[in-house]
Protein backbone atom coordinates (compact mmCIF):
# COMPACT_ATOMS: atom_id res chain seq x y z
CA UNK A 1 0.00 0.00 0.00
CA UNK A 2 1.16 3.21 -1.01
CA UNK A 3 2.69 5.28 2.36
CA UNK A 4 0.26 8.52 1.25
CA UNK A 5 -2.32 6.52 2.15
CA UNK A 6 -1.55 7.08 6.06
CA UNK A 7 -0.34 10.66 5.32
CA UNK A 8 -1.76 12.80 8.17
CA UNK A 9 -0.61 15.71 10.07
CA UNK A 10 2.62 14.60 12.26
CA UNK A 11 2.61 15.80 15.84
CA UNK A 12 5.48 18.55 16.43
CA UNK A 13 8.62 17.77 17.56
CA UNK A 14 9.15 14.14 17.38
CA UNK A 15 11.52 11.91 15.24
CA UNK A 16 14.95 12.20 13.51
CA UNK A 17 16.19 15.46 12.00
CA UNK A 18 15.69 15.25 8.29
CA UNK A 19 16.50 17.10 5.28
CA UNK A 20 13.22 17.64 3.76
CA UNK A 21 10.07 17.45 5.48
CA UNK A 22 7.90 14.38 5.29
CA UNK A 23 4.65 14.33 5.11
CA UNK A 24 3.90 11.13 7.04
CA UNK A 25 3.86 10.13 10.42
CA UNK A 26 4.99 7.08 10.44
CA UNK A 27 8.36 8.25 9.34
CA UNK A 28 8.46 10.56 12.54
CA UNK A 29 8.55 7.39 14.55
CA UNK A 30 5.16 7.99 16.30
CA UNK A 31 4.39 5.35 18.32
CA UNK A 32 1.02 3.55 17.37
CA UNK A 33 -0.90 1.45 19.87
CA UNK A 34 -1.26 -1.98 17.48
CA UNK A 35 2.18 -3.40 17.36
CA UNK A 36 4.09 -4.22 14.16
CA UNK A 37 7.01 -6.91 14.64
CA UNK A 38 8.80 -9.49 12.46
CA UNK A 39 6.21 -9.10 9.58
CA UNK A 40 3.69 -10.02 12.12
CA UNK A 41 0.64 -7.34 12.90
CA UNK A 42 -0.78 -7.69 16.75
CA UNK A 43 -3.99 -5.22 16.30
CA UNK A 44 -4.07 -4.45 20.16
CA UNK A 45 -7.12 -3.28 20.57
CA UNK A 46 -10.28 -3.56 22.37
CA UNK A 47 -13.01 -5.81 20.26
CA UNK A 48 -14.70 -3.48 18.86
CA UNK A 49 -18.09 -3.44 16.64
CA UNK A 50 -19.38 -7.14 17.97
CA UNK A 51 -21.72 -5.90 21.01
CA UNK A 52 -24.87 -7.32 19.49
CA UNK A 53 -22.99 -11.06 18.46
CA UNK A 54 -21.98 -11.17 21.76
CA UNK A 55 -24.60 -10.68 23.38
CA UNK A 56 -26.37 -13.20 21.25
CA UNK A 57 -23.44 -15.30 21.80
CA UNK A 58 -23.70 -15.13 25.55
CA UNK A 59 -27.25 -16.14 25.79
CA UNK A 60 -26.80 -19.37 23.46
CA UNK A 61 -23.98 -20.22 25.77
CA UNK A 62 -26.21 -19.72 29.09
CA UNK A 63 -28.67 -22.47 27.22
CA UNK A 64 -25.41 -24.57 26.42
CA UNK A 65 -23.40 -23.13 23.61
CA UNK A 66 -22.94 -21.12 20.35
CA UNK A 67 -21.00 -21.61 17.48
CA UNK A 68 -19.62 -18.70 15.79
CA UNK A 69 -19.60 -18.76 12.04
CA UNK A 70 -17.96 -16.46 9.37
CA UNK A 71 -15.28 -15.68 6.31
CA UNK A 72 -11.75 -16.03 7.17
CA UNK A 73 -10.61 -12.66 8.94
CA UNK A 74 -13.69 -11.82 9.97
CA UNK A 75 -12.78 -12.10 13.72
CA UNK A 76 -14.16 -15.27 14.71
CA UNK A 77 -11.13 -16.17 17.34
CA UNK A 78 -11.11 -13.09 18.33
CA UNK A 79 -14.57 -13.03 19.12
CA UNK A 80 -14.15 -16.20 20.52
CA UNK A 81 -11.51 -15.14 23.13
CA UNK A 82 -13.36 -12.09 23.94
CA UNK A 83 -16.10 -14.47 24.92
CA UNK A 84 -14.10 -16.84 27.12
CA UNK A 85 -12.45 -13.91 29.06
CA UNK A 86 -16.23 -12.53 30.15
CA UNK A 87 -16.84 -15.85 31.49
CA UNK A 88 -13.71 -16.08 33.52
CA UNK A 89 -14.01 -12.53 34.80
CA UNK A 90 -17.85 -13.82 35.64
CA UNK A 91 -16.02 -16.31 37.54
CA UNK A 92 -16.41 -19.45 35.35
CA UNK A 93 -13.81 -21.93 34.36
CA UNK A 94 -12.45 -22.04 31.18
CA UNK A 95 -10.42 -23.95 28.53
CA UNK A 96 -8.96 -22.64 25.06
CA UNK A 97 -8.57 -25.74 22.52
CA UNK A 98 -6.87 -24.65 19.20
CA UNK A 99 -7.72 -27.07 16.34
CA UNK A 100 -4.93 -26.95 13.74
CA UNK A 101 -4.35 -29.26 10.46
CA UNK A 102 -1.33 -30.83 12.26
CA UNK A 103 -3.46 -31.59 15.26
CA UNK A 104 -5.93 -32.74 13.16
CA UNK A 105 -3.76 -35.94 11.82
CA UNK A 106 -3.73 -37.01 15.65
CA UNK A 107 -6.47 -38.71 16.95
CA UNK A 108 -7.50 -36.68 20.21
CA UNK A 109 -5.10 -34.43 19.73
CA UNK A 110 -6.99 -31.15 20.17
CA UNK A 111 -8.35 -32.12 23.79
CA UNK A 112 -5.10 -32.87 25.00
CA UNK A 113 -5.94 -30.02 28.12
CA UNK A 114 -9.01 -32.19 29.08
CA UNK A 115 -7.36 -35.11 29.22
CA UNK A 116 -6.37 -36.75 32.79
CA UNK A 117 -2.45 -37.14 33.06
CA UNK A 118 -3.05 -39.20 35.45
CA UNK A 119 -3.99 -42.02 33.39
CA UNK A 120 -0.58 -42.59 32.12
CA UNK A 121 0.33 -42.76 28.48
CA UNK A 122 -2.42 -44.71 27.38
CA UNK A 123 -4.61 -41.76 28.30
CA UNK A 124 -2.76 -39.42 26.13
CA UNK A 125 -3.52 -38.30 22.66
CA UNK A 126 -3.29 -41.62 20.00
CA UNK A 127 -4.32 -43.52 23.31
CA UNK A 128 -7.13 -45.77 24.01
CA UNK A 129 -10.77 -44.26 22.92
CA UNK A 130 -12.32 -45.70 26.69
CA UNK A 131 -9.65 -45.04 28.60
CA UNK A 132 -9.26 -40.89 27.02
CA UNK A 133 -12.86 -40.09 27.38
CA UNK A 134 -13.41 -41.78 30.80
CA UNK A 135 -9.90 -39.31 31.39
CA UNK A 136 -11.74 -36.66 30.09
CA UNK A 137 -15.40 -37.15 31.77
CA UNK A 138 -13.48 -37.43 35.35
CA UNK A 139 -10.78 -34.51 34.28
CA UNK A 140 -14.09 -32.16 33.66
CA UNK A 141 -16.22 -33.29 36.09
CA UNK A 142 -13.64 -32.45 38.93
CA UNK A 143 -13.07 -29.24 36.95
CA UNK A 144 -17.11 -28.25 36.21
CA UNK A 145 -18.56 -28.85 40.08
CA UNK A 146 -20.67 -25.44 40.36
CA UNK A 147 -21.52 -24.94 36.87
CA UNK A 148 -20.48 -26.48 33.00
CA UNK A 149 -16.81 -25.88 31.82
CA UNK A 150 -16.77 -23.34 29.15
CA UNK A 151 -14.38 -24.88 26.42
CA UNK A 152 -13.14 -22.28 23.39
CA UNK A 153 -12.51 -24.63 20.18
CA UNK A 154 -10.94 -22.58 17.65
CA UNK A 155 -11.66 -23.33 14.27
CA UNK A 156 -13.37 -26.42 15.07
CA UNK A 157 -14.00 -27.80 11.56
CA UNK A 158 -10.09 -29.08 11.73
CA UNK A 159 -10.91 -31.08 15.15
CA UNK A 160 -10.06 -34.95 14.90
CA UNK A 161 -13.52 -37.11 14.53
CA UNK A 162 -12.08 -38.51 17.76
CA UNK A 163 -12.12 -35.00 19.47
CA UNK A 164 -15.13 -34.07 18.09
CA UNK A 165 -16.65 -37.16 20.00
CA UNK A 166 -15.05 -36.72 23.20
CA UNK A 167 -16.80 -32.53 23.27
CA UNK A 168 -20.25 -33.57 22.10
CA UNK A 169 -19.71 -36.40 24.72
CA UNK A 170 -18.86 -33.56 27.23
CA UNK A 171 -21.83 -31.45 26.20
CA UNK A 172 -24.70 -34.01 26.03
CA UNK A 173 -23.66 -34.78 29.93
CA UNK A 174 -23.77 -30.85 30.42
CA UNK A 175 -20.27 -30.96 31.62
CA UNK A 176 -18.69 -28.10 29.23
CA UNK A 177 -20.45 -25.70 27.41
CA UNK A 178 -18.81 -24.75 23.77
CA UNK A 179 -17.81 -21.33 22.21
CA UNK A 180 -16.82 -23.05 18.52
CA UNK A 181 -15.81 -21.20 15.61
CA UNK A 182 -16.01 -22.63 12.60
CA UNK A 183 -14.63 -20.93 8.92
CA UNK A 184 -17.40 -20.23 5.97
CA UNK A 185 -17.07 -23.00 3.54
CA UNK A 186 -15.76 -25.47 5.84
CA UNK A 187 -17.43 -28.88 7.06
CA UNK A 188 -17.09 -29.44 10.66
CA UNK A 189 -16.95 -32.73 11.90
CA UNK A 190 -20.20 -35.02 13.36
CA UNK A 191 -19.49 -34.41 16.49
CA UNK A 192 -19.62 -30.41 16.28
CA UNK A 193 -22.58 -30.49 13.67
CA UNK A 194 -23.95 -32.73 16.63
CA UNK A 195 -23.92 -29.52 18.57
CA UNK A 196 -26.43 -27.27 17.29
CA UNK A 197 -28.73 -30.69 15.48
CA UNK A 198 -29.27 -31.96 19.19
CA UNK A 199 -30.06 -28.27 20.15
CA UNK A 200 -26.85 -27.97 22.19
CA UNK A 201 -25.60 -25.18 20.27
CA UNK A 202 -27.08 -22.12 18.44
CA UNK A 203 -25.02 -20.33 15.14
CA UNK A 204 -24.30 -16.69 15.42
CA UNK A 205 -23.07 -15.21 12.61
CA UNK A 206 -20.34 -13.23 12.53
CA UNK A 207 -20.64 -10.81 9.69
CA UNK A 208 -18.19 -7.90 8.41
CA UNK A 209 -17.68 -5.14 10.81
CA UNK A 210 -19.39 -2.12 9.85
CA UNK A 211 -17.56 1.51 9.38
CA UNK A 212 -17.82 2.79 12.67
CA UNK A 213 -15.89 -0.54 13.74
CA UNK A 214 -13.57 -0.20 11.38
CA UNK A 215 -12.53 3.10 12.05
CA UNK A 216 -12.23 2.66 15.96
CA UNK A 217 -9.53 -0.38 15.10
CA UNK A 218 -7.95 2.09 12.76
CA UNK A 219 -7.68 4.86 14.86
CA UNK A 220 -6.76 2.84 17.64
CA UNK A 221 -3.86 1.08 15.65
CA UNK A 222 -2.87 4.12 13.46
CA UNK A 223 -3.28 7.09 15.56
CA UNK A 224 -5.72 9.90 15.42
CA UNK A 225 -3.56 12.12 12.73
CA UNK A 226 -4.63 9.70 9.84
CA UNK A 227 -6.67 12.16 7.53
CA UNK A 228 -10.36 11.12 7.02
CA UNK A 229 -9.80 10.21 3.63
CA UNK A 230 -7.60 7.94 3.97
CA UNK A 231 -8.91 6.29 7.12
CA UNK A 232 -11.94 6.12 4.61
CA UNK A 233 -9.95 4.61 1.69
CA UNK A 234 -8.03 2.06 3.63
CA UNK A 235 -11.40 0.57 5.45
CA UNK A 236 -13.23 0.67 1.92
CA UNK A 237 -10.35 -1.57 0.90
CA UNK A 238 -10.45 -4.30 3.47
CA UNK A 239 -14.41 -3.96 3.76
CA UNK A 240 -14.35 -4.88 7.00
CA UNK A 241 -12.34 -7.81 7.32
CA UNK A 242 -9.48 -6.73 10.45
CA UNK A 243 -7.67 -9.68 9.30
CA UNK A 244 -7.18 -7.98 6.24
CA UNK A 245 -6.44 -5.15 7.47
CA UNK A 246 -3.77 -6.32 9.16
CA UNK A 247 -2.24 -8.08 6.35
CA UNK A 248 -2.68 -4.07 4.79
CA UNK A 249 -0.76 -2.71 7.99
CA UNK A 250 1.78 -5.50 7.08
CA UNK A 251 2.10 -4.21 3.51
CA UNK A 252 2.61 -0.67 4.59
CA UNK A 253 4.94 -1.20 7.28
CA UNK A 254 7.12 -2.89 4.44
CA UNK A 255 6.80 0.07 2.35
CA UNK A 256 7.91 2.51 5.43
CA UNK A 257 10.81 1.03 6.38
CA UNK A 258 12.14 0.87 3.00
CA UNK A 259 10.98 4.71 2.72
CA UNK A 260 12.31 5.77 6.08
CA UNK A 261 15.90 3.81 4.57
CA UNK A 262 15.77 6.29 1.64
CA UNK A 263 14.75 9.19 4.65
CA UNK A 264 17.89 8.57 6.89
CA UNK A 265 20.53 8.44 3.78
CA UNK A 266 18.70 11.68 2.92
CA UNK A 267 18.71 13.31 5.62
CA UNK A 268 23.05 12.64 5.53
CA UNK A 269 23.23 14.07 3.10
CA UNK A 270 25.68 11.62 1.64
CA UNK A 271 27.00 12.33 -2.06
CA UNK A 272 28.18 8.61 -2.66
CA UNK A 273 26.31 6.22 -5.33
CA UNK A 274 25.50 4.16 -1.99
CA UNK A 275 22.28 4.69 0.39
CA UNK A 276 19.16 2.42 0.10
CA UNK A 277 20.33 0.18 -2.57
CA UNK A 278 23.50 -0.65 -3.42
CA UNK A 279 25.08 -0.11 -7.06
CA UNK A 280 27.08 -2.97 -8.97
CA UNK A 281 30.34 -2.20 -9.01
CA UNK A 282 30.38 -2.70 -12.85
CA UNK A 283 27.83 -0.32 -13.19
CA UNK A 284 28.64 2.14 -10.62
CA UNK A 285 29.86 4.21 -13.58
CA UNK A 286 26.65 4.27 -15.70
CA UNK A 287 24.70 6.11 -12.71
CA UNK A 288 27.38 9.00 -12.43
CA UNK A 289 26.23 9.68 -15.51
CA UNK A 290 22.45 10.87 -13.76
CA UNK A 291 21.94 14.22 -12.15
CA UNK A 292 21.70 14.13 -7.89
CA UNK A 293 18.21 14.27 -8.36
CA UNK A 294 17.76 11.52 -11.12
CA UNK A 295 20.49 9.33 -8.95
CA UNK A 296 18.25 9.66 -5.79
CA UNK A 297 14.85 8.91 -7.10
CA UNK A 298 17.04 5.71 -9.10
CA UNK A 299 18.37 4.89 -5.64
CA UNK A 300 14.64 5.20 -3.81
CA UNK A 301 13.15 3.34 -6.25
CA UNK A 302 15.58 0.25 -6.08
CA UNK A 303 15.01 0.37 -2.79
CA UNK A 304 12.01 -0.66 -3.38
CA UNK A 305 9.80 2.82 -2.79
CA UNK A 306 6.78 3.70 -5.44
CA UNK A 307 6.73 6.97 -7.17
CA UNK A 308 3.74 8.25 -4.57
CA UNK A 309 6.26 6.98 -1.60
CA UNK A 310 9.20 9.15 -3.33
CA UNK A 311 7.35 11.92 -3.84
CA UNK A 312 5.99 12.27 -0.40
CA UNK A 313 9.36 12.00 1.08
CA UNK A 314 11.21 14.61 -1.71
CA UNK A 315 8.11 17.00 -1.78
CA UNK A 316 7.96 16.08 -5.23
CA UNK A 317 4.58 15.76 -7.23
CA UNK A 318 4.24 12.11 -8.54
CA UNK A 319 4.46 13.57 -12.41
CA UNK A 320 8.38 15.31 -11.71
CA UNK A 321 8.87 11.70 -9.95
CA UNK A 322 8.41 9.94 -13.25
CA UNK A 323 9.64 12.05 -15.61
CA UNK A 324 12.95 12.16 -13.39
CA UNK A 325 12.72 8.15 -13.43
CA UNK A 326 12.06 8.13 -17.06
CA UNK A 327 15.21 10.19 -18.31
CA UNK A 328 17.49 8.27 -15.36
CA UNK A 329 16.38 5.00 -17.77
CA UNK A 330 17.11 6.85 -20.49
CA UNK A 331 20.75 7.42 -19.50
CA UNK A 332 20.90 4.17 -17.84
CA UNK A 333 19.68 2.25 -20.89
CA UNK A 334 16.95 0.44 -19.00
CA UNK A 335 12.99 0.25 -19.38
CA UNK A 336 11.60 0.07 -16.61
CA UNK A 337 12.26 -0.95 -12.57
CA UNK A 338 12.88 -4.64 -13.26
CA UNK A 339 15.51 -3.90 -15.29
CA UNK A 340 16.89 -1.44 -12.83
CA UNK A 341 16.44 -3.68 -10.41
CA UNK A 342 19.25 -5.90 -12.23
CA UNK A 343 21.63 -2.67 -11.78
CA UNK A 344 20.51 -1.46 -8.24
CA UNK A 345 19.97 -3.94 -5.70
CA UNK A 346 18.43 -3.14 -2.29
CA UNK A 347 20.76 -2.86 0.50
CA UNK A 348 19.97 -5.87 2.45
CA UNK A 349 20.37 -8.28 -0.61
CA UNK A 350 23.32 -9.67 -2.37
CA UNK A 351 24.31 -7.20 -5.63
CA UNK A 352 23.04 -9.56 -8.79
CA UNK A 353 25.16 -10.24 -11.05
N1 LIG B 1 -14.03 -6.76 16.46
C1 LIG B 1 -12.71 -6.56 16.48
N2 LIG B 1 -12.19 -5.47 17.07
C2 LIG B 1 -10.86 -5.27 17.08
N3 LIG B 1 -9.96 -6.11 16.53
C3 LIG B 1 -10.42 -7.22 15.93
C4 LIG B 1 -11.82 -7.51 15.89
N4 LIG B 1 -11.99 -8.68 15.24
C5 LIG B 1 -10.77 -9.10 14.92
N5 LIG B 1 -9.83 -8.25 15.33
C6 LIG B 1 -8.39 -8.38 15.10
O1 LIG B 1 -8.24 -8.70 13.71
C7 LIG B 1 -7.29 -9.74 13.51
C8 LIG B 1 -7.96 -10.96 12.83
O2 LIG B 1 -8.98 -11.47 13.68
P1 LIG B 1 -9.17 -13.03 13.95
O3 LIG B 1 -7.86 -13.75 13.98
O4 LIG B 1 -10.04 -13.17 15.12
O5 LIG B 1 -9.94 -13.45 12.63
P2 LIG B 1 -10.44 -14.92 12.23
O6 LIG B 1 -11.81 -14.76 11.66
O7 LIG B 1 -10.30 -15.84 13.38
O8 LIG B 1 -9.38 -15.26 11.11
P3 LIG B 1 -9.00 -16.70 10.49
O9 LIG B 1 -9.99 -16.93 9.37
O10 LIG B 1 -7.60 -16.49 9.97
O11 LIG B 1 -9.07 -17.72 11.58
C9 LIG B 1 -6.74 -10.05 14.88
O12 LIG B 1 -5.57 -9.26 15.04
C10 LIG B 1 -7.83 -9.58 15.84
O13 LIG B 1 -7.30 -9.22 17.11
MG1 LIG C 1 -9.18 -17.58 13.60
Amino acid sequence: MACTALRGRPPAGRGAPIRRPLRNEYLHGRPHQGEIRGGAVRMDCPISGRADEIVAAESALAAGGVVLVGPAGVGRTRTAREILARARRAGRETEWLAATRECASIPFGAILPLLDPGDGPGAAPGGDPLVLLSGAVRRTAARARRSPLVVGIDDAHLLDDGSAGVVHHLAVRGLVSVVATVRDGERAPDGIVALWKDGLATRVRLNPLGPAAMTDILTHVLGPYIAEAHRREIARMVDGNPQMLAELLIGAHETVTRVRAGAAWLSESRDDAEGPARIAPENAEALSELSRREREIVLLAAGGAASKDIAGLLSLSVRTVDNHLGRAYAKLGVSGRAELAVIVAPRDHAVRT
